[in-house]
C-alpha cells in the first residue's frame, strides 16, 4: 500500500518534530520550514503543494510567544496564526486535499470551571487566542475538508524541549530549575492537563489513518492526555515532574496575581475530548516523555 504523503509545516517546532520523530515509518513526510515555504506568499504555498503532491497538509507552525503577541510580536502573531492559516487552507482547498491545523485552549475564555467542548463558543482573551481562533474560522470557511486540532500545555522534542533553550518548554524549565534550587514558586489557579506532543501525534496519525473511513473531514477535535482526576494546575503538573525525575524540591504553591504577564491566561483550560480517539493519562505521557 502506499503511504499518504503529508507535508507538515513548522518541523523546527516542538509537535511537528515529534510528529516526524514517531509517525515518519508510516507516512511519507515533507517538512518545510520558514525558508522553504514563505508564509506571506499565497503563490509560495501553492508552489509547495504543486511540487510535492501531498495528500494532506498538517499545519504545525505557529507564533507561539502568548506574551510579545499582545504588543511587539502582535502583527507576526496574526500573519501567521490567521492570514498564514487562511493561506494554506486556501491554497488546500485549491487542490482539494485535507488541511489539518493545530489550535489551542486559549480560544476560550476560560472563565467557566467545567470542560470545554468543541462546539462551545470562543471568546479568546488575548491577541493570541484570537489570532488561532481567527485563523480557525478563516480555514473553515474558505476549505471544507479542514480539521482543526485544538490542545493544551504541550510539551515535547526539539530544541524548545532542550534543556539549555532559554525559553524551553514547561518540563525542561522544571528540571532545569530544579538543579539550582530547592523551592520553587508555582501557580495553583491556572487550571487544565498537559499534553505530550508524542502522544499528541499519536492522535493526530489516528485522524489521518482514518480520514475517509470516519468522515473525519470538517470536524473539530478536543485532544489532551487522560486525566483522571480531571483537571490539574501548574503546581501538580510541577510536583508530577519533581516526583518522576526523583528531585525533592518543594513546591510553594501560589497565585497568578505574584506573576504578572502581559497576557492573560484562561484559568480554566479543560478540553473535552468527545472522540474515539483517546490520548493517555497524562502521568503516563509524562513519564514516556521523561524516558521512565
Ligand atoms: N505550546 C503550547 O503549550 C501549545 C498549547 C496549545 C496549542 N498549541 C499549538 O500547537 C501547535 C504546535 O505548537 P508548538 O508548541 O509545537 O510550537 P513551537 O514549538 O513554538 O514551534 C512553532 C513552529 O512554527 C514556526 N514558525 C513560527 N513563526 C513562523 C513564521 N513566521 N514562518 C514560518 N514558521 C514559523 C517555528 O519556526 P522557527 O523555529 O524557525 O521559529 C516553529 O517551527 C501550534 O499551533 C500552537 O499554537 C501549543
Amino acid at each position: 500500500m502506499t503511504k499518504k504523503k503529508i507535508l507538515i509545516t513548522g518541523w523546527n517546532g516542538m509537535l511537528a518534530y515529534d510528529f516526524i520523530r514517531t509517525q515518519r515509518e508510516k507516512y511519507d513526510i515533507i517538512a518545510v520550514d520558514r525558508d522553504a515555504c514563505d508564509i506571506t506568499s499565497f503563490e509560495s504555498i501553492l508552489q509547495n503543494i504543486s511540487l510535492y503532491e501531498p495528500d494532506i497538509v498538517l499545519n504545525c507552525a505557529a507564533y507561539t510567544a502568548v506574551d510579545d503577541a499582545e504588543d511587539i510580536g502582535m502583527q507576526m502573531c496574526y500573519e501567521v496564526n490567521t492570514l498564514w492559516v487562511y493561506n494554506l487552507a486556501r491554497a488546500t482547498a485549491v487542490f482539494g486535499i485535507e488541511f489539518i491545523t493545530i489550535s489551542t485552549d486559549y480560544v476560550f475564555d476560560g472563565k467557566d470551571p467545567a470542560w470545554y467542548f468543541p462546539t462551545d463558543e470562543c471568546k479568546p482573551i488575548g491577541a493570541y487566542g484570537m489570532s488561532k481562533y481567527l485563523g480557525e474560522k478563516l480555514a473553515t470557511q474558505v476549505n471544507p475538508r479542514t480539521i482543526v486540532v485544538r490542545t493544551s500545555w504541550l510539551y515535547g522534542g526539539n530544541k524548545y524541549g532542550s534543556l539549555t533553550w532559554v525559553f524551553g518548554n514547561f518540563v525542561n524549565t522544571m528540571i532545569r530549575l530544579s538543579e539550582t534550587q530547592s523551592e520553587l514558586k508555582i501557580v495553583n489557579d491556572q487550571h487544565g492537563i498537559p499534553t505530550s506532543c508524542i502522544d499528541l501525534s499519536f492522535a493526530i496519525s489516528e485522524i489521518i489513518e482514518n480520514i475517509e473511513e470516519r468522515e473525519y473531514v470538517g470536524q473539530f477535535f478536543h485532544f489532551s492526555n487522560s486525566s483522571k482526576e480531571g483537571s490539574i494546575t501548574w503546581a501538580d503538573f510541577a510536583r508530577e515532574i519533581f516526583y518522576s525525575i526523583w528531585k525533592n524540591i518543594q513546591v510553594i504553591e501560589c497565585s497568578s496575581n505574584e506573576y504578572i504577564t502581559k497576557a492573560k491566561r484562561p484559568e480554566w483550560s479543560i478540553l473535552k475530548n468527545n472522540s474515539s480517539i483517546i490520548l493517555l493519562d497524562w502521568k503516563i505521557g509524562l513519564a514516556r516523555y521523561l524516558g521512565k
